[in-house]
């Protein structure tokens, strides 16, 4: 179990006395707990409820820092991670997607069927999904609880017309009575525009038309309605229009920021930093988020003046979204750690190795450890089964697992 208190100690083992292989993914441990803290608070003082997206870290031991600071509940993306959330001790899960197909409906079914504690939602957008679930739910005790996906035009799963939307809110209703309409969700994540914000707004707008349109049908089901949008970039104007419906019954509202938890220092530092320009109630949240994952790396050959070859690859490190860069420079021989400016860079990756530029008149040796920073986290968690927690003096307080195994949990292969 990890301590909330960042600690140093004579007795943990150092990354830069090489007391551990490389390379190795790290964790700040004081970071993420910062992290934890901050997105909490803007959640409360949004008056918003916080549903982390696990899928960024799919560690177990993170999504209880998260609920300990005071998260609703998790959120997943598919059934596989539904079940490892529940083996985990999470019991409030909001599925933001669809669940589709009998294998997948049935491992959820079990798990409700077992527990009637568990609270468990998932997305629809489609007639046949619905009576795929119905069928399956009619063995549960209280009927499945879903949300319709509203989607922007060219994005992704969710339907885009209120017309739409009503249809099958209509369709739950009436024709699908092991199935509870609970609330709306939509994933404004999916808007790219150069401008987003105008975007944004207006599909949010949209979202909120259509949420009291379908109340003042008459087609929720539930006493308290469950709304839900918001990843790590446009969480505020999701909090701030969604936030503010008008409608009859009490709602929850649930944001799903997944990437502030480790955060990072490329696109989600720039989105960071586009949103406190933008969000007043940001800059009234004390600090900010941090950085807190690092890759540790070996030099490991030096072919030619002003180029090393690391010992990471796009096995290792994410690169949808920007190559790692090299932070600091640690050298055993000397004990000498340095700061490393722009002029140090990786070029490229290959699936074991990266290419890093340096200043030819520096002074690099083979076996010096480069340790880089990243960007998108959720590309670099799922490379990493163990990571290291490390405290603010490069030594390790403990490992953590994540869990991106795929198992499938209905036992057998043969039919009965
Ligand atoms: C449906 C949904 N919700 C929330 C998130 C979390 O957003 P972020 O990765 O920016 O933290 C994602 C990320 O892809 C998503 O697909």
């Amino acid at each position: 179990m990890i301590s909330t208190e960042t600690q140093t100690c004579e007795s943990y083992k150092s990354l830069l006395k090489e007391d551990f292989c490389l390379p190795l993914m790290t964790l700040n441990h004081s970071a993420l707990i910062n992290n934890c803290r901050w997105m909490q608070d803007y959640a409360d003082a949004a008056n918003v409820k916080l549903a982390p997206h696990g899928k960024t870290s799919m560690c177990p031991e993170l999504f209880k820092m998260q609920l300990d600071h005071g998260a609703w509940g998790m959120t997943l993306a598919n059934s596989y991670q539904v079940k490892i959330a529940y083996d985990c001790g999470v019991r409030k899960i909001l599925m933001a997607n669809q669940l589709v197909g009998k294998g997948n409906i049935q491992t959820i079914i079990q798990l409700l069927r077992n527990d009637s504690e568990f609270e468990f939602c998932c997305l629809v957008d489609n007639q046949d999904n619905v009576d795929q679930l119905n069928q399956q739910a009619a063995e549960l005790n209280s009927p499945l609880q879903v949300l319709i996906e509203i989607a922007p035009a060219h994005g992704r799963a969710g339907l885009r017309s209120s017309k739409e939307v009503i249809e099958l809110a209509q369709y739950i209703k009436y024709s699908a009575p092991y199935i509870q309409l609970a609330g709306i969700e939509c994933y404004e994540g999916v808007i790219h525009s150069c401008d987003p914000i105008p975007d944004v707004d207006k599909f949010l707008h949209h979202v909120a038309k259509i949420t009291a349109r379908v109340e003042e049908l008459g087609l929720f089901d539930v006493e308290q309605l469950i709304l839900s949008g918001g990843g790590t970039v446009f969480f505020d104007r999701v909090a701030e229009i969604l936030g503010k419906i008008k409608l009859q019954s009490p709602y929850e509202l649930l944001i799903r920021p997944g990437c502030y938890i480790s955060h990072d220092s490329g696109i989600y530092g720039e989105f960071q930093n586009q949103l406190k320009a933008r969000d007043p109630l940001a800059r009234t949240i004390a600090g900010d988020l941090e950085s807190a994952i690092e890759i540790f790396t070996y030099v490991q050959s030096l072919p030619e003046p002003g180029l090393a070859i690391l010992n990471i690859g796009k096995r290792d490190v994410s690169f949808d979204s920007g190559l790692p860069f090299p932070k600091e420079l640690f050298s055993p021989s000397t004990e000498k750690l340095s700061e490393l400016n722009e002029n140090w860079q990786i070029t490229d990756l290959n699936d074991q190795h990266a290419f890093m530029n340096f200043p030819k008149e520096s002074t690099v040796k083979v076996g010096d450890i480069i340790c880089c920073r990243i960007s998108h986290p959720c590309l670099t968690f799922d490379k990493w089964p163990q990571i290291a927690l490390i405290n603010d003096d490069y030594q390790v307080i403990d490992f953590i697992e994540s869990r991106f195994e795929k198992i499938n949990h209905l036992n057998g292969v043969h039919n009965d």
